[in-house]
Formats: structure tokens, sequence, C-alpha cells
């Protein structure tokens, strides 16, 4: 039996011991599966993400991995446990937690939400990066999304473990987040083993907006077709599929789906009409188009530039050539 193998063990163990503390134990009951239910969650969503609860001990964990003969060896080298001078302790605790899956089902790792609302750390932390886990190299909720996403040929990306899930209740099981960090060339080539068309939804705050930005670019460079739509300023995926409901939420997605073109041009143009800010945006677009590896494409999105903007094609071809040349593309 080699390592990765104990390390898969161990953090099944942990799962099974965080979904037994939800479901079976009274602060569990009380607390964690309490507050799943108040975000909306069902039994069975729950259970099919696996969701869990870490009780507020310093070795719960440890304890009940100890009863059951694991190596504590591998619970630290699963990021379960925190080594610190002579003290160990869980590094979750007093957390709702949510299972990280690889793509064939098996747990790697932990994403776990404070519970409190005015705590001064932070709302979520995550497994450290182990001999299993890196986390430029997953997406949350890929095993249960991958066969939607194939089926479908359309991947929704999201940015929390809460919109991932929500929208899988509410019917649209194609769907992944990068959970906070920004958009990997591995996360998208993930994605492009199952579809080669991406929907970006990402929160209506100006960090996600902006965030939205530059994941559009990566995906644009990797060679996907690339979607976006846009959320009414403070609700993200989660909040607004439960404020409309999943049918009208799902009609949402399909009137405000833009090609990343048009997303692009109502972002930037929708700030200003400034001509100095206006050329900057234009600047911006051609900027992404140069990204897209395929000529054709290429030159299809240079022309539906030139009409929604009302520039010159021929000076946005001068432009876009010049960019060419700097990444060793073929020119237009
Ligand atoms: P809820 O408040 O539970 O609805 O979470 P959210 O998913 O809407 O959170 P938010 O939009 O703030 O962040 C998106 C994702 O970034 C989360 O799902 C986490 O994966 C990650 N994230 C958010 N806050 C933190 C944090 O404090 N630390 C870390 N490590 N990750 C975070
Ligand atoms: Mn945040
Ligand atoms: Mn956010
Ligand atoms: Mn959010
Ligand atoms: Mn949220």
């Amino acid at each position: 039996q080699n390592e990765r193998e104990s390390l898969f063990i161990t953090l099944n163990f942990a799962k099974d011991h965080f979904v037994e503390n939800l479901w079976e134990v009274e602060e569990g009951k009380n607390i964690g599966l309490t507050y799943f239910k108040e975000r909306g969650f069902s039994e069975e969503t729950i259970k099919s993400f696996e969701l869990g609860y870490a009780l507020d001990q310093w070795q719960g964990l440890m304890d009940a991995a100890a009863k059951n003969g694991y190596n504590e060896e591998f619970l630290e080298k699963a990021g379960l446990k925190i080594v610190k001078e002579d003290k160990a302790y869980d590094r979750f605790r007093g957390r709702v937690t949510f299972p990280i899956h690889n793509v064939t089902g098996k747990v790697i790792a932990f994403g776990a939400r404070t519970l409190k609302s005015n705590e001064k750390g932070p709302k979520y932390i995550n497994s450290p990066e182990t001999e299993l886990y890196t986390k430029s190299k997953i997406l949350y909720g890929i095993y249960q999304a991958k066969n939607e996403i194939r089926n479908t040929s359309n991947c929704y990306l999201v940015e929390g473990y809460t919109d991932v899930i929500s929208l899988y209740q509410a019917g649209i099981k194609n769907v992944v987040a990068s959970s906070g960090t920004s958009l990997t060339e591995d996360q998208i080539k993930l994605i492009k083993r199952y579809s080669e068309n991406v929907t970006a939804l990402f929160d209506g705050d100006k960090a996600g907006i902006k965030a939205s930005m530059r994941g559009i670019d990566m995906m644009l460079a990797g060679g996907l077709n690339v979607k976006a739509v846009r959320f009414p300023e403070g609700e993200d995926p989660d909040s607004y599929s439960r404020q409309l409901g999943g049918t009208a939420f799902k009609e949402y997605l399909d009137d405000h789906s833009q090609d990343f073109m048009s997303f692009k041009t109502d972002f930037y143009t929708s700030e200003s009409n400034d001509p100095i800010k206006r050329a900057e945006s234009i600047r911006e677009i051609v900027q992404s188009i140069s990204l897209i590896p395929d000529p054709i494409k290429r030159s299809v999105y240079t022309q539906q530039c030139s009409n929604m903007l009302g520039i010159d094609e021929g000076t946005l071809i001068v432009e876009l050539n010049k960019l060419l040349i700097k990444e060793n593309k073929s020119k237009y």
C-alpha cells in the first residue's frame, strides 16, 4: 500500500467523520445541518456533495482517527492536522465542511466555512497543498459536473462552493468553481477535457467583474469559446438563483448569456463616453481578440468589434497585427 493510497483512505475517513457529525451528533445537527438548511440546501443536495461538520474541538478528528486505528502521520500529510512546536490539533474546527473531489470522486481536500458572521478570522479555510491536492489543478464540483458538461457541451464557471451547490440543486449540473483562486491553465485544460464552451458566472461585485475579465482572457488564450453573464450588484449565482427560483434563474442565464465581446464591450463602454476611455476599452477588446488561437475566430470577432463599436475594421486590424507579432502568431 503506497502513501497516496493511505492519504486517500485517511481523507475518506475524515469526510465520513464530518458527515456523521452533521447528521448524528447534536452539535453538528444543531449548528451545521441547520446552517445548510437555512441556506436552502435540501437533504439530498447535502448528501450529494458529502457536506459535513467539524466539531468545535481541538482534536475531534484526531481522536476519532486514533480510535479507528489511523496513523497520525497521514492525518498531517493529508492536511488535516496542524503540528506546531509540541502541539497538534485539527485544522478544521467548528466549521461546515465541503469535501473537494478529484475527477474520479475521491476526496483530496476540504474547504470549510465559519458559521460566525462576525468572526475576525477567514470566512473559508482550505486544505494546504498536499501530495494529492494541488489547488491550481482542480475545480470544485468537477466530479459531479463532468458528465453533464459533456452532455450539454457547456460548462458554467462560478466563484464559490455554494454557487456550485445551489445551481446543482436548481438542476444546473454542469457547473464548477475555481474556489477563490484566479483561474489557471491547468484548470482550463481540465474543462477542455469535457467541453470547449464555457459560460462564466462571476459575482456581481467589483472584484468579481475584474476577476471575470482576467479569467475570460485566460480562457480565450486556452482556445475556449467564452460567454459570460452579469448579475445585479451584490448578487452571486447562489443568492440570485435562490432569489429567482430555479426556473426563472435558468431563463435569466439564457437571456443574459453574452459572448465575451458583447460582455466586455458592455462593461467597458458603460463605464464612460469619454473618447480616451473609449479608446482604451477598444484596445482592451482588441487585446482579448489577439489571444484567440484560431485565426478564423479572430477574424469573425474583429468584424463584430468593428460593427459593435463603430470603429473602422482596417484600424482594428492594424492594431491587432501589432499584438499578434508580439505574441508570435500569424497575422490577420
Ligand atoms: P458564501 O458567503 O458562503 O456565500 O461564500 P461565497 O462562495 O459567496 O464566497 P465569496 O464570493 O466571498 O468567495 C468565493 C470563493 O472564494 C469561496 O467559495 C471560497 O472558495 C473562496 N474564499 C472566500 N473567502 C475566503 C477566505 O477568507 N479564505 C479563503 N482561503 N478562500 C476564500
Ligand atoms: Mn470574499
Ligand atoms: Mn465574491
Ligand atoms: Mn460569492
Ligand atoms: Mn455567496
